[in-house]
């Protein structure tokens, strides 16, 4: 039997401040895994899903809105951690509504669990779902969750 093959998707995949930490700040929170593995993981998970996955990582908020600018044309959807811009950034909600593509937010941590400062997503409003509190699944589920919106949209 033939196997099923689908149109290739491209998902950007954009990580906010500190994120470039990951598996020396805080472990206890947010795991012991690297970006790199995380990176990784994505891609392999990008693999079985037949979506081509591009990770991008900034500290900065400009840098995170004029890379999801950029997004437009070339990817089809948009997997966000924004990290701490999460609860702060109105130009980051604004820019995932100006380019319109499909977003899936997700966090390491369950924010919802957490100071009060972090239950308030910017993004949550502007993106088709989010997946808060399951370590590195959270990318890896935000992710199938993402695709399958795509292919079924
Ligand atoms: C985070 C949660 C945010 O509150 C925090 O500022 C982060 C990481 C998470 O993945 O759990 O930097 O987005």
């Amino acid at each position: 039997m033939q196997e099923l093959t689908f149109s290739p998707l491209s998902i950007l995949v954009l990580h906010g401040p500190n994120l470039n930490l990951l598996g020396q700040r805080e472990p206890g929170i947010y795991g012991s895994l690297t970006l790199i593995e995380i990176n990784r993981l994505l891609e392999a998970e990008g693999l079985k899903l037949q979506a081509k996955v591009l990770p991008v990582q900034s500290n900065h908020e400009g840098i995170l809105v004029d890379t999801i600018h950029e997004a437009l044309g070339k990817y089809q959807g948009i997997l966000i951690n924004a990290g701490a811009y999460t609860h702060t950034s109105v130009a980051l909600r604004d820019a995932i509504a100006a380019v319109n593509l499909p977003t899936v937010e997700v966090h390491l941590s369950n924010i919802y669990r957490r100071e009060d400062f972090r239950h308030h997503s910017y993004i949550a409003p502007v993106a088709v779902g989010q997946i808060s509190g399951f370590g590195v699944q959270s990318y890896l589920l935000g992710l199938q969750a993402l695709v399958h919106h795509l292919r079924s949209g």
